[in-house]
């Protein structure tokens, strides 16, 4: 196996979480690089859900090393009871290791976040209300707590002290300094023994030959620099972010593989453009089950989007694509598919950065004709009917890349190797 980052290629939510666990029988590693508790990756497993937020989606498997990234942002008070969790289903977390660099969403981050929405009125992002955004500015402005600032009790008094202060007008209810102080001391007492330099461990055994497979959180379209600014998480997603989240060089990345739903969904506001509103958007969101694994939001949906896979591919450099829940379209008669957007008359086939102009894009669709067998027990990709492989084969053909998996439901066992 190649060194893999898994990597969403739409707005999030597109089975990352399934398809690295799927991918991780293979591997040794698997490694987050970016996000925090904003994620939420869905593992099924026989009649077992999982729902994971921080922990990497291999921890399933036991002789995995599970890392949290330098790149991440942690709620470690969330992040004990995810442990605690997975250890009552009987899932070991000493596999677990955490960067010691990675930044502390506290607190008073997410009474900023739901804050910052309210006084955004109609131009809210619909954020996860985690501190996700919050956590990073802290980060950006040099005085975030890093893991590691928890070592130094006087160091992170100095730091929480001003943190109080700064946000004073957010901070109305909820613990004082001294409070939060020993509530995260203790914390991090529980962690200790986990926390090291992951850059250092990543690089020490990658040398030994170990395989790791990147996870990415969110999705293409929701990356800082590269999504849909100013819809979009506070982090870099996009294969990029692998480097600097995780401390090794780029070039480790042998192989990017992109996460696609054989549809399109999005949570939070923001443009949207093969969104429907209409029947076709309720039988997806039924079908589907397209509610928020963090949230429990309902996820606007709506058409396969190729202008946007298109992007995702080029900045991401995805060598090849999952595509999932191909087994929700069944039963639609005629899907349509976007192959371009038709601007004040114009038609655009690159994907714009301008959200106004994004916004005004309506879709250009083709229309490929579905089938209504269904397909949640086809193991092999013969099995798929004639017009699934054809819907398969216009995404491969239109992207140019190929389609390696194709998951045709929520189990492990309900992926096919193309
Ligand atoms: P992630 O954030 O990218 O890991 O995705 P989520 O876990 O938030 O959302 C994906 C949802 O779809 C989860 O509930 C999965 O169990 C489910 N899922 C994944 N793959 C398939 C599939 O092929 N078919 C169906 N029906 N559900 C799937
Ligand atoms: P996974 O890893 C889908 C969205 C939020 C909001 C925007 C900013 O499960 O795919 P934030 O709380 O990060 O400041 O919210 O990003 N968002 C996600 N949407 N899947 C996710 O994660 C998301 N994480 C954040 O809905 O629009
Ligand atoms: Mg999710």
């Amino acid at each position: 196996m190649k060194n893999t980052c898994i990597v969403g290629a739409q707005w999030g939510d597109e089975g990352k979480g399934k398809i690295t666990d799927v991918l991780a029988e293979q591997a040794d590693i698997v490694a987050r690089y970016s996000g925090g508790n904003n994620a939420g990756h869905t593992i099924v497993i026989d009649d077992q859900t999982i729902k994971l937020h921080h922990i990497p989606s291999g921890i399933l498997h036991k002789k995995i090393k599970c890392i949290l990234g330098n790149g991440m942002v942690i709620n470690l008070s969330d992040l004990k009871d995810e442990v605690e969790g997975l250890r009552k289903i009987g899932v070991s977390t000493d596999n677990l290791y955490i960067s010691e660099n990675a930044h502390l969403i506290m607190p008073y981050h997410i009474m900023v976040d739901g804050a910052q929405e309210e006084m955004r009125g109609k131009n809210k992002i619909g954020t996860t209300k985690k501190g996700i955004g919050p956590a990073y500015t802290d980060k950006a402005a040099r005085v975030g707590i890093r893991v590691i600032d928890l070592e130094d009790k006087q160091v992170f008094k100095n730091k929480l002290e001003y943190h109080f202060k700064e946000k004073a007008q957010f901070i109305t209810s909820g613990a004082s300094v001294q409070e939060t102080f020993e509530k995260y001391l203790s914390l991090y007492e529980y962690f200790k023994e986990r926390v090291t330099d992951t850059s250092l461990f990543l690089y020490n055994e990658l040398s030994k030959g170990k395989k790791a497979l990147f996870e990415g959180a969110q999705g293409a379209l929701l990356d800082l620099d590269l999504g849909t600014y100013p819809f979009v998480t506070s982090a870099s997603t996009t294969s990029g972010g692998v480097g600097t989240g995780l401390g090794i060089p780029s070039q480790y990345v042998e192989k990017v593989i992109g996460v696609a739903k054989a549809y399109t969904t999005r949570v939070g506001t923001g443009p949207f453009p093969t969104e429907d509103i209409n029947e076709v958007g309720k039988i997806l969101l039924s079908m589907g089950a397209e509610y928020g694994t963090t949230t429990g939001r309902a996820r606007r949906c709506g058409y396969l989007d190729l202008v946007i896979l298109k992007y995702a591919k080029r900045i991401n450099g995805l060598n090849a694509i999952a595509i999932t829940k191909l087994d929700v379209l069944t039963n639609i008669k005629t899907i349509k598919v976007a192959t371009a957007y038709k601007h004040k008359n114009k038609i655009i086939k690159d994907f714009p950065q301008n959200q106004n102009i994004l916004a005004e894009c309506a879709p250009v669709y083709q229309e490929l004709p579905g089938w209504t067998q269904d397909l949640s027990s086809c193991i092999t990709y013969d099995e798929l009917p004639k017009n699934a492989k054809k819907y398969v084969e216009f995404m491969e053909n239109n992207l140019d890349i190929p389609v390696e998996y194709v998951s045709v439901g929520p189990g492990r066992n309900q992926t096919i190797r193309k």
